[in-house]
């Protein structure tokens, strides 16, 4: 089955069928380099958070319908919102979760995931320590592994954002989307190329964990050599194997931020959109206010901005700058 019919099934099935709002809003019109350009936003954004369409799938479509064929148990690596996701779709159909966390994730999303009762095994910063720690809760449990990002049920699972964007926004130009793993963005643009080839398809990320910038440059994959160290924490991973073709192949372009840009945009939107987003959807907006976004085609009119969750954790926001707010310096290298 292709991802393509994969993203048909999901929706057929009513997986994902979130219905999550886009709304237009004006506030970026008037700040920083998009203030003569006359482009408009709307915003995608979820009440919950959008990794529940991709971990809901994956449940629904791997585990048979006999209760025999249940797995024991499912496992996942996540920073949070994925662990968070899968642990409230594993409880809907009576599985067990296990959730390999870095000790380093937000207290917000630990203590999320504890709620929705799964079982939370810590692993160090590292891909290697996370795979390791994974593996051996894996043989465990006899639990299945369901991967944050690179398992296609997930990227099909997240494709149906596209779909309401579409049907919502008729009119969008682009949709610009934060990348870790590349799930998220890779699901979105096999669905936007496949129904409305013209809209661009932008991918957003730190400065510091630029291995999607760095593959489309490079034209191979090029993951982060060591644990970046960002803000945004939701988007640390690299993208891998099975989202690296996707996106080299349909993702128009990649815009990478710095951490005060970052920092910047999510306060922008909590300040005047009202909403509570977590800086890894900062990594969105920061995108299209930074210098380099300006370089796009003036055609590029309505833009969607993913803004893909608000797991804030509120006692750490020391950065918050509380005086009169100037744009942030941007980054060079972009
Ligand atoms: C808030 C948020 N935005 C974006 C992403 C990026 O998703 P992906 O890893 O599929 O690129 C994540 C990943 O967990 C996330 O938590």
């Amino acid at each position: 089955q292709s991802l393509k019919e994969m993203i048909k099934f999901a929706v057929l099935k009513d997986h994902c069928n979130n219905q999550d709002q886009v709304r237009l809003d004006n506030t970026l019109r008037n700040e920083g380099p998009n203030q003569s350009s006359g482009r408009k936003c709307t915003f995608m954004n979820s009440p919950s958070r959008f990794q529940i369409r991709g971990a809901l799938n994956a449940i629904r479509s791997l585990i048979p319908a006999t209760s025999e064929g249940k797995p024991k148990a499912v496992v996942t690596h996540s920073s949070g919102n994925h662990g968070q996701a899968l642990t409230y779709a594993a409880k809907l159909e009576g599985i067990p979760a296990y959730i390999v966390v870095p000790q380093t994730a937000p207290n917000c999303k630990k203590l999320a995931i504890q709620a929705y009762g799964a079982s939370i095994v810590y692993s160090e910063h590292s891909d290697e320590s996370r795979e390791n720690v994974t593996k051996r809760v894996m043989e465990e449990t006899e639990g299945i592994m369901i991967h944050p990002n690179q398992e296609p049920a997930v990227i099909a699972g997240q494709g149906t954002i596209a779909l309401e964007v579409l049907n919502q926004v008729p009119l969008v130009d682009a949709v610009v989307v934060p990348v870790g793993g590349g799930g998220m963005v890779a699901g979105i643009a096999i669905t936007v190329k496949a129904l409305r080839p013209s809209v661009k398809v932008y991918a957003a990320e730190p400065l510091n964990a630029d291995d999607c910038y760095q593959s489309k440059l490079k034209g191979e994959l090029t993951p982060n050599p060591y644990p970046p160290e960002t803000i945004a924490d939701g988007v640390k991973p690299s993208i891998g194997v099975n989202t690296w073709p996707i996106i080299r192949d349909l993702v128009d372009d990649v815009f990478t931020v710095t951490e005060d840009e970052i920092k910047y945009a999510t306060q922008l939107v909590w300040e005047r959109m009202k909403l509570l987003i977590e800086p890894t959807a900062g990594v969105g907006v920061a995108a299209v206010l930074s210098q380099h976004f300006q370089t796009i085609s003036p055609e590029v009119k309505n833009i969607c901005i993913v803004l893909s969750g608000g797991n804030v954790d509120l006692a750490s926001l020391t950065w918050v700058k509380q005086d009169e707010k100037s744009g942030p310096s941007q980054s060079d290298s972009v």
